[in-house]
């Protein structure tokens, strides 16, 4: 066994289920290091809700600048009704913006995969969805998200004025359209594009950047460029048309929503946000599950870890560079889903329901053959 250098992970569990399903994969990393001789250092803070309520701010600057020197940041989930209320430089949203802007993590990979064992949890047919394996790009800290000018202010005649700003410009549009032909390539070599060019400019200099992008350097892909609203419609009609979807923030917020849902496993599916690399050829990362805090069930032990512990997967792919070691981390999740444990929100006839904890310690008796 080789023994690699010390590497930081920074912990950031968050609100809600975010705490359960962390536990897990620090279980997890906990046994590469001591089954593996991998080298992690594990450190853990506080991030949305629970930082406001201790700091009275979603992310301290302390934070923030341990998730600057961390190799990657794993994010359970933020948010909540108890902070609903928040000024919004207060909401438990705002650190994960402030971590994906200022991280510029501008490639947002949300995989929506239909998990053989669980065709049937699927709302759509199972011949729909069966064998699906799609990856949504979302461009992650552009696009109305972050433009500027945006408020509310009073106008004239006594009524309010909501104001947000969709901007991008062409390096934003082509380093991300780049990430996701380099995906493509290593998938089933198509691309589609999304965007409004039938009403908005930024949408119209978008599809121009990507096809000019396509034609310089990535000829060899298939491309198609597709408005927002027909791939919405495609996602339900015929999702396996699809390999590669790069897309701007918004859209990509709702498209990869959709797609996670067609493939009935939002407790399954995990995220990367990544980074430009730097001189020494690393990028910033961070990972995250697809679905959110689940407030209703926070604390009843029923939260399934596994888009989670398939996040911290990601990360030892992309950015800590241990292929064999992701590899048998999602073969471990293959193996205990095909002996039919289920969390609550994957329950199907005949399979048996487990807590959130026993997922997690079933994964690791997995890799541990
Ligand atoms: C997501 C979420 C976030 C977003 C929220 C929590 C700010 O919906 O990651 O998709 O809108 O980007
Ligand atoms: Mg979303």
């Amino acid at each position: 066994m080789i023994k690699v250098k010390k590497r930081k992970i920074l912990l950031l569990p968050g609100d809600g289920i975010g705490p359960e399903v962390i536990t897990e994969v620090k279980k997890i990393i906990e046994w590469f290091n001591k089954n593996k001789s991998l080298d992690f250092e594990i450190d853990e803070d506080l991030v949305g809700g629970a930082a406001y309520d201790k700091h009275g701010t979603p992310i301290t600057d302390e934070v923030f600048y341990k998730a600057l020197e961390s190799e990657a940041v794993i994010l359970g989930a933020v948010g909540g009704p108890k902070w609903d209320d928040l000024e919004f430089s207060k909401k438990p949203e705002r650190a994960l913006l402030k971590l994906r802007k200022e991280l510029k993590l501008f490639a947002n990979l949300r995989p929506a995969i239909c998990f053989k064992q669980l065709v049937e949890a699927s709302s759509l047919k199972p011949e729909i969805v069966s064998g699906l394996d799609i990856m949504i790009v979302r461009e992650l800290t552009g696009g109305i998200y972050f433009g500027e000018p945006r408020g509310i202010k009073p106008i004239d005649n006594g009524e309010r004025k909501g104001i947000n700003t969709h901007t991008y410009t062409s390096s934003e549009i082509e380093r991300v359209a780049r990430i996701a032909f380099d995906l493509a390539k290593k998938r089933k070599n198509k691309v589609t594009s999304c965007e409004k060019s039938n009403v908005m400019e930024a949408g119209q200099l978008w599809k121009e950047e990507v096809q000019s992008l396509h034609e310089k350097e990535y000829k060899e892909v298939e491309l198609k460029h597709m408005l927002a609203d027909n791939c919405a419609m495609q996602l339900l009609r015929n999702p396996k048309q699809f390999d590669v979807i790069v897309t701007d923030n918004l859209f990509g917020d709702i498209l990869s929503d959709e797609a996670a849902m067609l493939t009935g496993s939002l407790g399954l599916l995990p995220s990367a946000s990544l980074g430009a690399k730097d001189k020494n050829g690393n990028i910033r990362s961070m990972y995250e599950p697809i679905h959110g805090s689940a407030p209703d069930i926070a604390g009843k032990r029923i939260a399934n870890p596994i888009a989670s512990i398939l996040s911290f997967s990601m990360a030892l792919r992309y950015s800590l560079n241990l292929e064999k070691e992701a590899d048998d981390l999602d073969n471990a999740v293959q193996n205990v889903l095909d002996d039919g444990l289920r969390t609550k929100d994957i329950l199907s006839k005949g399979k048996k329901e487990v807590s959130t904890e026993t997922m997690g310690n079933a994964i690791i008796a997995c890799l541990q053959k």
